[in-house]
């Protein structure tokens, strides 16, 4: 079968609007999973990418979008994990492959398996939509930067906290959860109207960063030898972070943007670049930079994706949050969803639906 494909396109670099226009039939390779695109998501990433240059490696027309829920309609001649008709959801790496059939402003999307999880009857699309991109960059921190334990539907208790500064992001909502399945004690940071989210995902006290001594009380809850992670990472969180790892004796600290903060000597600040990490991921290669961390990401990818977050979403252990707000209207609404993304949002998502 053939499927007539369209995608909101960026034609060259800074292009607004984005241009909706075909694009090419779907033609998976050997590990790939081509979903009929449901619904869409919008990430930071992609009016951060709209409106700066794009890696190198990337030629335009581009396609952008990071997070798909939709239906398996194709399958690659390795995978053996789903089924054609299968609901679930994909991470869309194109940003490290460079391929725009792998991005997910398009009415199919061509993701490779490792980043695809089935989700269950009862979870919507819309919902699952918001998952993919948070999960990947909260493994990321945890799995490969803290070098935690994977994550379980019966965590051990590692008897530790971590701070996650910023829950209420998208990025904070998956890292809760996933600290919460890997065995550790969860504390973080909200404004007041997201507190009962917070301890619905699991996290066991919340604080707000709004107050001015929101550090102190931190510090007042931690412990040395506790880990600190910053979803939201602008050069003040970094900062703030920082110092709180510092005084708790220093150690890792994972941040989702490139470092930007002034941090104590005993604080070594990784940015948690899924792009790096997801390459080597579907390769099944080793790399130097998994060898040095002592992992190989494809093992985070299989511990993650394949096994916990299937299981957990048909448990109803993980939960897919922020909610999304819908926008109706398909591709030629996807400017709409990036521009309103840009002046920022909370404790919420974006989804377009390209149904
Ligand atoms: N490295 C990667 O590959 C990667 C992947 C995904 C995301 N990211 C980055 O990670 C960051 C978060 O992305 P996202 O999609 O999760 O963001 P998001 O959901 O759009 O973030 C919105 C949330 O940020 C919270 N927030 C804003 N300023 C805060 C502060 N100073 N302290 C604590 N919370 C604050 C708000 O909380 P309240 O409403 O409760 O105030 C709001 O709920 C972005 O910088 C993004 O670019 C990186």
């Amino acid at each position: 079968m053939t499927f007539t494909n369209r995608a909101a396109w960026l034609p060259a670099e800074k292009a607004n609007p984005l241009v909706v226009e075909s694009a090419p039939t779907p033609d998976p390779s050997e590990d790939e999973v081509v979903i009929k695109v449901a619904y869409a998501a919008v990430n930071p990433a992609d009016w951060m990418s709209q409106d700066s240059a794009l890696p190198p490696h990337i030629k335009f027309p581009f396609i952008l979008g990071l997070d798909v829920a939709g239906t398996v309609v194709q399958l690659g001649s390795n995978v053996t994990r789903f089924k054609v008709g299968q609901r679930v959801i994909g991470h869309c790496d194109g940003l490290a492959t460079a391929k725009a059939s792998n991005m997910g402003f398009q009415l199919y999307s061509t993701t490779r398996e490792i980043f695809v999880s089935a989700i269950p009857d009862s979870l919507p699309l819309e919902n699952a939509a918001v998952l993919p991109v948070s999960i990947s960059t909260a493994a990321t921190a945890l799995f490969v930067e803290l070098k935690l334990p994977f994550p379980s539907l019966n965590p051990k208790q590692l008897g530790r906290r971590i701070l996650v500064w910023g829950g209420s992001s998208s990025v904070g909502c998956s890292m809760i959860q996933l600290a919460v399945a890997a065995g550790l004690e969860v504390v973080t940071t909200a404004s007041p109207a997201n507190h009962d989210l917070m301890r619905s995902l699991g996290a066991s006290q919340v604080f707000n960063y709004h107050d001015s001594d929101v550090t102190d009380k931190l510090l007042a809850v931690l412990k040395a030898g506790d880990l600190v992670m910053d979803a939201i990472s602008t050069e003040n969180t970094q900062t703030k972070c920082g110092e709180i790892l510092g005084r708790l004796g220093g150690g890792t600290l994972p941040v989702t943007q490139p470092q930007a903060g002034t941090f104590p000597d005993n604080v070594n600040v990784v940015f948690g670049k899924i792009s790096t990490i997801i390459r080597v991921a579907s390769t099944n290669q080793p790399t130097v930079i998994c060898i040095h961390l002592g992992f190989t990401a494809l093992e985070v990818g299989n511990a993650v994706w394949r096994e916990y977050i299937p299981k957990a979403l048909a448990a109803g252990q993980f939960q897919a949050k922020p909610d999304p707000v819908v926008i109706e209207g398909g591709l030629e609404k996807v400017q709409e969803g990036i521009d309103i993304l840009r002046k920022g949002i909370s404790a919420k998502k974006i989804v377009m639906n390209l149904s």
